[in-house]
């Protein structure tokens, strides 16, 4: 026997296949989020005997599953019946009433969008629709600089479920009153999954995603435990997948726990990394937005004065605009809701899609 039995070959991977780690991949079955997934459908359920379907607002932290929840239930719905379309718009690609009329033109298979206003489009796919029914979701709704398509769907298509989704509960609260009793929502929080549930989807994904038998099982725990703690799913299958590419680095046969420990620290660096990106000032204002998210940005700025610190409010909401442009806080203008014109600011825990 020779060393080299144990060593990797060069042209051996340990990924069967690395697609089930990407964070857009749809799995068979999404365990766990079956009792939301039920909930979904049961608001969509008239649409099937035509009748007009309920409105669904799902909230819940990132990287738990609301998105891929949606999409496997769409697949679903697809394979179903042709009679109820859906339609899945994210609102952090496609930010305004025209690139979502544009994008929903798409989707429907309608080619001469070029031209258009809004309004056209929008009366297109009322037309489309309207011979049929369709679920609507709007993904990251709070990233969306205005809403205005939702109230010419809510008017216009007669049966139909729109479902708005979001990290940030407290969108709801600027929401336009009229609009909020017209839309009349079903409210569907998504938990945080507990050790249990992190660990079963991340072994799930890892049968699909290497070769048997590669993973040392207290490196997996390990990754695992890491993703628990941090609440986001994305971060466990980006920790498999770097553990993996440590090990493969090393031209290991087994991952094991130093290459899981690698890869937890590369993530981690990275989010060191980006706060340290800011200076003290920046920072102090990012701490405060952590704590209050969700708040006016003249709420924010009292806080932060009575917090001892000096500058002016003008001062104040550049040096906001500048974390909004970088990401780390959402700003998003209401107008029109109970306060009038304001900007809401959320925090935006840095997706880990930017890794
Ligand atoms: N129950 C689950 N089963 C399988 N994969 C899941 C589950 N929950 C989350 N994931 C995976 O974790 C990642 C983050 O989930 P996602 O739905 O995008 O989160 P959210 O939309 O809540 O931010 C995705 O890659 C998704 O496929
Ligand atoms: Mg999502």
């Amino acid at each position: 026997m020779s060393i080299f039995d144990d060593m990797l070959k060069s042209d051996q991977t340990l990924f069967r296949d690395d697609v089930p780690l990407d964070y857009s991949f749809i799995p068979k079955l999404v365990p766990y989020r079956e009792k939301e997934q039920r909930a979904i459908a049961t608001a969509i359920k008239p649409l099937f005997s035509k009748r007009n379907g309920k409105n669904v607002f799902i909230h819940g932290t990132p990287g738990i599953g609301k998105t891929v929840a949606i999409k496997h239930l769409f697949r679903e719905i697809e394979e179903e019946t042709d009679d109820i379309t859906p339609l899945y718009v994210n609102c952090w690609q496609k930010n305004t009433s025209f690139k979502i009329a544009i994008e929903l033109c798409n989707q429907l298979g309608y080619k001469f969008t070029h031209n258009k206003n809004t309004d056209d489009l929008l009366d297109i796919i009322i037309n489309i629709v309207n011979k049929s029914s369709a679920v609507f979701c709007f993904d990251e709704i709070d990233k969306a600089e205005d809403i205005n398509f939702i109230y010419t769907l809510i008017e216009k298509v007669y049966r139909k479920t729109i479902i708005l989704i979001t990290n940030y509960k407290s969108w709801l609260t600027d929401l336009d009153e009229r609009l909020k009793s017209r839309l009349n929502l079903e409210f569907l929080e998504f938990a945080k999954y507990n050790y249990d549930e992190t660990r079963g989807i991340l072994l799930n994904r890892l049968s699909y995603a290497f070769v048997p038998d590669c993973w040392n099982m207290e490196a997996f725990d390990l990754a695992a435990k890491k993703s628990y703690e941090l609440a986001d799913m994305r971060s466990g299958l980006y920790i498999l997948r770097e553990a993996g590419n440590a090990a493969e680095d090393e031209s290991s046969k087994k991952i094991l726990p130093k290459h899981v420990n690698l890869a937890i620290k590369k993530l981690d660096e990275f989010r060191i990394k980006k706060s340290t990106d800011l200076k003290d000032d920046e920072q102090d204002i990012l701490d405060i937005i952590k704590v209050n998210s969700g708040k006016r940005i003249g709420e924010l700025y009292d806080i932060y004065i009575s917090a001892g610190k000096i500058g002016s409010y003008k001062t104040f909401q550049r040096k906001l605009d500048k974390l909004g442009k970088n990401r780390f806080v959402t700003l998003t203008k209401t107008s029109g809701g109970k306060d009038g014109n304001t900007t809401i600011v959320s925090y935006a825990q840095k997706k880990l899609d930017e890794y």
